[in-house]
């Protein structure tokens, strides 16, 4: 059992909780936020879709002490939300639900499609909305119910951000705790408050006119990162230069063909039951007096139609008095499609920043000519899942205070 904080809804949470829970079970059994819904449990059908920190996640492949210190919103969060509201109104209008199950992940992801592409056409929605599955299939009234919000935005924006006061789940506002597993998480901060349960990138005037995003361009996400290779600086540029080298570093990364600044390639990544073949090409600018580079690329994975925009910027000093180099690496992209959902958690930037960590390495190897390290997954495909278990490690370590 790990000690976490969290808020949920507006509200404060301390406790206990076993490193194995997922966050809809959490939110579900016991804090008894019903609204989240699990389907697959498998992170393909987006019913559980919740935000956190501002961004939407499936709970269901996202372990509660993952995160600690983070802001949840669940759909019990939103009654007091403008835009919620005009989302619900249309889809009862729309006839853009039949059982409801899938709803509440519907309304969120719908929620997120409005506010970062206020003029999506039917086919950006459709896409957009391709993370979430209705087995009902009604998707012909959820997108028009989505058209139809954006629409009445043209006309009618929402110049203030609502508040959102919390409804609280009835065993955690009005009594003690259920007898159970997490029966010591207390409240710590049970007043609703005046403020909507917003996070960081929803901390704006307007939800759907201002949206700040996490990155500096709108719908992108940056990570910043470095590591040290133990190499001189003139030794690891010539070697970033050279991209055949540089992508054997990359785990289940292919080149097909390049030249000095142009390449194209693919790289397979396998997350959970998710499988992506992105193909792409991408152009690379060196400025060899600031030893620094920046590789831009797109691509497209053919099966399930998702788009990746990225950025990659590496600026090399001196570290360790000429015998060791740093390389400070900042990676900007944007995913769209049925991977979007995945782009934006906490737990994947931690996966990031382990995969740059991985990364730096192999270059490492590379430069010493010993064995690369043994790639992340069994074969050479990037295996997101077992990369992803060494950093949920990571952050359990964290939590007990010994680093990682
Ligand atoms: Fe989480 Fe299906 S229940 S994605
Ligand atoms: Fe039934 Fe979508 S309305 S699953």
């Amino acid at each position: 059992m790990s000690v976490i904080e969290l808020t949920i809804n507006n509200r404060a949470i301390r406790g206990d909780v076993a490193a194995r829970t997922h966050l809809g079970d959490f939110l579900r059994d016991n804090q008894n936020l019903t609204g989240t819904h699990l389907g697959c449990e498998h992170g393909v059908c987006g019913a559980c879709t919740v935000l956190l920190d501002g961004e939407p996640v499936r709970s269901c492949i996202t372990f509660t002490v993952a995160c600690d210190h983070q802001k949840i919103r669940t759909i019990e969060g939103f009654d007091g939300d403008e835009l919620m509201k005009r989302l619900r109104r249309s889809f009862s209008v729309h006839h853009g639900l039949q059982c409801g199950y899938c709803t509440p992940g519907m309304l969120i992801t719908a929620r997120d499609i409005v506010r970062r592409f206020p003029d999506a056409d039917e086919a950006r929605i459709r896409l957009e909305l391709s993370g979430n599955l209705c087995r009902c299939t009604g998707y012909v009234g959820i997108v028009n119910a989505i058209k139809a919000v954006l629409a009445d935005l043209k006309e009618s924006p929402i110049t203030d951000a609502s508040p959102a006061p919390v409804r609280q789940a009835a065993a955690t506002a009005a009594q003690p705790q259920a007898a159970g597993q997490f029966q010591t998480f207390a409240a710590v901060a049970t007043a609703p408050s005046d403020e909507p349960a917003r996070s960081s990138r929803e901390d704006t005037a307007s939800p759907v006119a201002n949206v700040q995003q996490t990155g500096a361009r709108k719908g992108w996400t940056a990570i910043d990162d470095s590591f040290v290779v133990p190499f001189p600086l003139d030794q690891v540029w010539a070697f970033m230069g050279d991209l055949p080298s540089v992508t054997a570093c990359l785990p289940g990364a292919e080149l097909i063909e390049h030249d000095s600044e142009k390449v194209k390639g693919k790289i397979a990544i396998k997350f959970g039951p998710m499988s992506a073949n992105f193909a792409g090409a991408a152009r690379l600018e060196r400025d060899d007096a600031a030893h620094r580079a920046v590789m831009r690329g797109a691509g497209q994975d053919n099966i399930s139609r998702s788009k990746a925009n990225g950025d990659v910027t590496y600026a090399l000093s001196d570290e360790g008095n000429g015998a060791h180099t740093r390389v400070a690496v900042t990676l900007e992209y944007m995913l769209q499609g049925p991977l979007a959902q995945f782009s934006r958690s906490g737990l994947v930037k931690d996966f990031v920043r382990r995969m740059i960590a991985d990364f730096g390495a192999r270059i490492t190897a590379q430069l010493a000519g010993a064995d690369m390290p043994a790639p992340a997954g069994p074969s050479t495909r990037l295996n997101v899942g077992s990369l992803v278990w060494s950093v949920i490690w990571g952050r359990v370590k964290r939590l007990f205070g010994r680093g990682e």
